[in-house]
């Protein structure tokens, strides 16, 4: 039986962190058994914020490297970088004559980046769901594992495709928002302010790149408080997200341990001891990041390595953008 297309794109901004570990990739590497995976590197998405392309390329090849090392398997699924498939910029000029300024002006994306980069108001930016219907419907996929912020994206890649079918016939796919039934984790910020990022408060977030020191120090940093003040009292945010963080890394004795602890502890008799609770949560992560560390600097220190798993990427995801732009040329009829 033929498998279901996935495909989703990761952009190269900056240095993937355990929140796109935990919410993202971990995910892929689940899907590539089940489905027939196309999982890529945005990088033309990545020129609507960022320009400056000086760092561009190492992030790109890191990206691929960190993926690869957290477990995908470029045999397996088809790796590879937008801007070695011009068939998506292709459909992304037709889909882009299906799409309305009025709807463009009203994504929910759209208007937070004007306000973070209101001298730089691109019409890539106003575009963006529509390369990204691009990436999406050039390889005909069904399922789109993406998390909330996107779902608005995946909404409007469903539009465009609808309007196309309606428009030249019923020839693409609809796309969907997609993930295993168990919830997305979410990854808080060290610092008990929002979530995981890139771009924010770097000292609170746990970097896939980083060394072993800068991990342990970022956890004994991560914010805690005085302990609870009832026996089986809620957690506040920020201490859930240590105990989040214990349940993927550490065994679950341990996590059991510090379980137990949090719900003994009251005001007066706090038996729960953040500080010991940290320290092996840092162990638990170094172990669970050095390899992962490791790999993917030895697969980006290997640049022929990379060469060819990014070239044999490419092939994969060619193949089946070209029959789809065939399939989309000729139900609009440009055909000659
Ligand atoms: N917009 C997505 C993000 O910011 C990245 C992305 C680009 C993507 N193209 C895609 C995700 C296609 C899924 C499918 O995270």
């Amino acid at each position: 039986m033929q498998k279901e297309v996935v495909v989703s794109g990761i952009r190269p901004t900056g240095f993937l962190h355990l929140g796109n570990y935990f919410g993202a990739m971990r995910n892929y590497v689940r899907m590539q058994n089940d489905y027939d995976c196309y999982f890529f590197v945005a990088n033309w998405h990545s020129l609507t914020t960022h320009p400056d392309t000086k760092e561009l390329k190492n992030s790109v090849h890191r990206v691929i490297a960190e993926n690869i090392a957290c477990g995908l398997d470029p045999e397996k699924v088809a790796l590879y970088v937008q801007s070695d498939v011009p068939e998506i910029a292709e459909l992304y000029l037709y889909l882009n004559m299906l799409s309305y300024k009025g709807e463009l002006e009203k994504t929910a994306t759209f208007k937070d980046k004007v306000r973070l980069q209101p001298e730089n108001v691109n019409a890539g930016l106003l575009t963006y769901p529509v390369l990204m219907a691009a990436d999406v419907i050039i390889q005909r996929a069904v399922k789109v594992p993406v998390g909330k912020d996107q779902e608005q994206h995946l909404e409007m890649a469903r539009n465009f495709a609808e309007r196309f079918n309606h428009r030249y016939g019923e020839v693409l796919p609809l796309p969907y928002a997609f993930n295993y039934g168990d919830e997305l984790i979410k990854i808080m910020s060290l610092d008990g302010n929002g979530k995981m990022s890139k771009s924010e408060n770097q000292l609170a977030t746990i970097f896939l790149a980083d060394d072993n020191d800068s991990i342990r120090k970022k956890i004994m940093k991560a914010k805690t408080d005085g302990g609870p003040a009832e026996p089986n009292s809620t957690k506040p945010d920020y201490i859930q997200n240590l105990f989040t963080l214990m349940k993927q890394v550490s065994t679950t004795d341990t996590l059991q341990k510090f379980e137990a602890d949090f719900n003994a502890s009251s005001t007066g008799n706090c038996i729960i001891r953040y500080g010991d609770m940290k320290k092996q949560l840092a162990e638990d992560m170094v172990q669970f990041i050095d390899p992962i560390r490791e790999k993917a600097a030895d697969i980006q220190n290997n640049q022929e390595l990379l060469h060819k798993l990014i070239k044999m990427g490419a092939e994969k995801a060619r193949m089946r953008a070209s029959e789809t732009l065939k399939i989309v040329r000729e139900a609009i009829g440009l055909n000659y």
